[in-house]
């Protein structure tokens, strides 16, 4: 496979972002030494190719701690991607909103996250990493600028994540609304803190599936997550278009 700078994770529904890459090769994760994705809307795979002025490898699903596997097997493919030259990282996922004013069908871009799945793939080491900046300060304040050029919304907050995989109670979500988030998920966190362990630049961005348990009369369902997840690819397409469009930052 081809040295990529940058690695980029589709998450539930959003794998048809892997549309705009020239794809030279492809890895599955099988081949790739991870473990079998699973889940429904993850298709498993590597795409390594170009986009714009970007070497990218897009990884195609990933795996989740709800379907059995560690902290250590869940993160196996972003120390994968670190191998194969990646030292930019771009997260995505489908989570739901406890923001009123970020409706389901927007993006929200990370600025920071709970991790409350009381695990870590840095546990067996005395890895004590810096964590005051995971979403990198440059990259969102690049990725800010494209989204408002190209009439983007694209709201910032807090991403908490748990072990799912029910989705949560009403009681719940006012936990998490009263701990400071504003989106939640069963991804993410811990890709984030192994790539910040490797000295990867890191930005991540939920796609708001739905308004979280309780705060409407609906409830939670994957076929919708996946279905609203697919409706919103196309802005995030737009915005990473934009960004490789330019070699740098
Ligand atoms: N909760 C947890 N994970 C999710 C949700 C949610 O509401 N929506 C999409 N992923």
């Amino acid at each position: 496979m081809t040295a990529a700078k940058t690695g980029i994770v589709l998450g539930s529904g959003l794998g048809s972002l892997a549309n705009l890459i020239e794809v030279y090769s492809e890895v599955s994760f099988e081949e790739a030494g991870l473990h079998p994705s699973l889940v429904s809307g993850h298709a498993g795979r590597f795409l390594a190719g170009r986009l714009g002025e970007r070497e990218v490898i897009a990884m195609q699903g990933r795996l989740h701690l709800y379907e059995g596997h560690d902290a250590k097997a869940v993160t196996a493919g972003i120390r994968w991607l670190h191998q194969q030259g990646a030292e930019t990282l771009i997260l995505t996922n489908a989570a739901g909103t406890l923001h009123p004013d970020h409706p389901p069908g927007h993006w929200m871009m990370l600025t920071d996250h709970l991790n409350l799945t009381g695990t870590s793939p840095l546990e067996g080491g005395p890895n004590f990493i810096d964590m005051s900046a995971v979403y990198d300060p440059r990259l969102r304040i690049r990725f800010s600028q494209l989204a408002e050029a190209a009439g983007l919304p694209l709201h910032e907050g807090v991403y908490a994540a748990l072990r799912g995989p029910q989705y949560e109670t009403p009681a719940e979500i006012r936990m998490l609304r009263t701990l400071g988030a504003d989106a939640v998920g069963m991804s993410t966190v811990l890709e984030a803190i192994q790539a910040r362990a490797l000295g990867m630049r890191v930005a991540a961005f939920s796609c708001l599936t739905n308004w979280a348990a309780g705060m409407s009369g609906e409830f939670l369902s994957h076929d919708e997550v996946i279905g609203t997840g697919a409706d919103a690819a196309p802005g995030m397409t737009e915005l990473l278009k934009a960004w490789c469009a330019q070699e740098t930052t």
